[in-house]
C-alpha cells in the first residue's frame, strides 16, 4: 500500500505510528515559577494520538523569556512539571520532544530578571508590540550580545537539553524559527554585525551550528530535529536573499544526521506578505527527514508524503480544537472550529473542553 498519513515512520531513532504531528503551539498557561501545571498534563494527554507532539516553545534560561506564563525547561521544578507530561503522553503509546527557545529582542524588560534589556545579534528594535503581564507595550531597542557572551547561550541548550532528557522526552526541537534569537541571527534584516556571527551565511549560521552541536553531543543527532522559517515575516523578519542563506542552512545541517528538519512554509500569524520561495528544492537540500507546516489538510498532508516532498505534516491550530485530530482525519469525520480567543492564556475553557469524537 501507498504510503500516507497513517502509516509508521522513524525519525532518527524516534519511531511513529503516523505521520500527523502536534505542531508547537504557544498557550501560555504555565504555573508558578514556570512550571507546567495539571491542565497542561491533560492538554498533552489528551492529543498523544498523534504520531509525534513537539511542545509548546519552552524557554532555556530566565532571559530566554518573551511572553507571560510560559513553561521553562532549566529548574528541577520544570523539570519534575514536564515528567509529568512525558509520562502521560507515554502511557497513551505517544511521542514528545521539547522545543528548545529563546526568544532574543522579542521580549520586554518585564519579562526578563532585573528587567534588563532583551539580547540581540544587533541593536535593532522590532516594530510591533510586546505581550507583557501589563498588557501590548512597545518593543524596546535590545542589547547587541558580545561575542563572549554566545558560550554561556549555547551552555544554556545544553543544560535546557540535559533538563529534557531527565523529564523524560524522546528528543529536543531546536527552534530557529519565527523571528526567535537564532532566526535574528540566520537573517540579515536583524543580522547586521560584522564579526565571526553576521555576514557571510557561515557567520550568520555559526550560532545556530554551534547549538546544534552541543546539543547533539548531549542527546544525540537522532533525537534532534531543527525548525527553520526562511520566508516568515512575523516579528518584524527580513532577509535580503531568502533562498541562499535557507539553502546554505540545510545543507550544512546535513553533517549532524539529524532525526529531522521542520520547516514553517510560509508566514504566520497575518505578518504580512512572505517573499517568494522554492521549498521542494530547500527541502531537496537536506538529506534527512523533512516536517512541513502550515496550513496543510488532511488531503494536502498525504499529497506531500506521498510525493516524497515531506516524511511527517506539523498541524497546529487543527490540534487546538481537536484533540483526537488523528481519528478525526481516519474518519474523514469534521474538524471541531478553534476559538483564536482563548489561544494564549486563560483557563481550561478553550484549553482542555474540546470534545473528542465520541467524549
Ligand atoms: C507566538 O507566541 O505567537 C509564537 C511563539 C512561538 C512561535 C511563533 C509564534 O514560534
Amino acid at each position: 500500500m501507498a504510503k500516507d498519513l497513517f502509516s509508521p515512520v522513524t525519525l532518527g531513532s524516534i519511531s511513529l505510528k503516523n505521520r500527523i504531528v502536534m505542531a508547537p503551539l504557544t498557550r501560555n498557561r504555565a504555573g508558578e515559577g514556570a512550571v507546567p501545571q495539571a491542565m497542561n498534563v491533560t492538554y498533552y494527554e489528551q492529543r498523544a494520538s498523534a504520531g509525534l507532539i513537539v511542545t509548546e516553545a519552552t524557554p532555556i534560561s530566565p532571559m530566554a523569556h518573551g511572553y507571560p506564563a510560559l513553561p521553562g525547561i532549566y529548574t528541577d521544578a520544570q523539570v519534575a512539571g514536564w515528567k509529568k507530561i512525558t509520562e502521560a503522553v507515554h502511557a497513551k503509546g505517544g511521542k514528545i520532544v521539547i522545543q528548545l527557545w529563546h526568544v532574543g529582542r522579542i521580549s520586554h524588560p518585564s519579562l526578563l530578571p532585573n528587567n534588563v534589556l532583551p539580547v540581540a545579534p544587533s541593536a535593532i528594535k522590532p516594530a510591533g508590540k510586546a505581550f507583557t503581564y501589563e498588557g501590548l507595550v512597545d518593543y524596546v531597542t535590545p542589547r547587541a550580545l558580545e561575542v563572549s557572551e554566545l558560550s554561556a547561550i549555547v551552555q544554556d541548550y545544553v543544560h535546557a537539553t540535559k533538563c529534557a532528557i531527565a523529564a523524560g522526552f524522546d528528543g529536543v526541537e531546536i527552534h530557529a524559527a519565527n523571528g526567535y534569537l537564532l532566526d535574528q541571527f540566520l537573517r540579515d534584516g536583524t543580522n547586521q554585525r560584522t564579526d565571526q556571527y553576521g555576514g557571510s551565511h557561515e557567520n550568520r549560521a555559526r550560532l545556530l551550528m554551534e547549538v546544534t552541536h552541543a546539543v547533539v553531543d548531549v542527546i544525540g543527532a537522532d533525537k534532534v530535529g531543527v525548525r527553520l522559517s526562511p520566508v516568515n515575516p512575523f516579528n518584524d523578519m527580513k532577509d535580503s536573499q531568502p533562498q541562499a542563506i535557507f539553502n546554505y542552512v540545510a545543507d550544512a545541517l546535513n553533517q549532524f544526521g539529524l532525526a529531522y528538519l521542520h520547516a514553517v512554509e510560509g508566514g504566520i500569524h497575518g505578518g504580512g506578505e512572505s517573499d517568494p520561495f522554492d521549498f521542494v528544492a530547500f527541502r531537496k537540500l537536506f538529506k534527512g527527514a523533512y516536517m512541513a507546516n502550515l496550513s496543510y489538510d488532511k488531503a494536502r498532508g498525504n499529497a506531500a508524503v506521498q510525493s516524497g516532498h515531506a516524511d511527517v505534516i506539523a498541524y497546529g491550530v487543527p490540534f487546538i480544537a481537536n484533540p483526537d485530530l488523528v481519528e478525526r482525519f481516519k474518519q474523514d469525520a469534521p474538524l471541531n472550529e478553534a476559538d483564536s480567543n482563548t489561544f494564549y492564556g486563560g483557563t481550561e475553557k478553550g484549553y482542555i473542553d474540546y470534545p473528542a469524537l465520541n467524549g
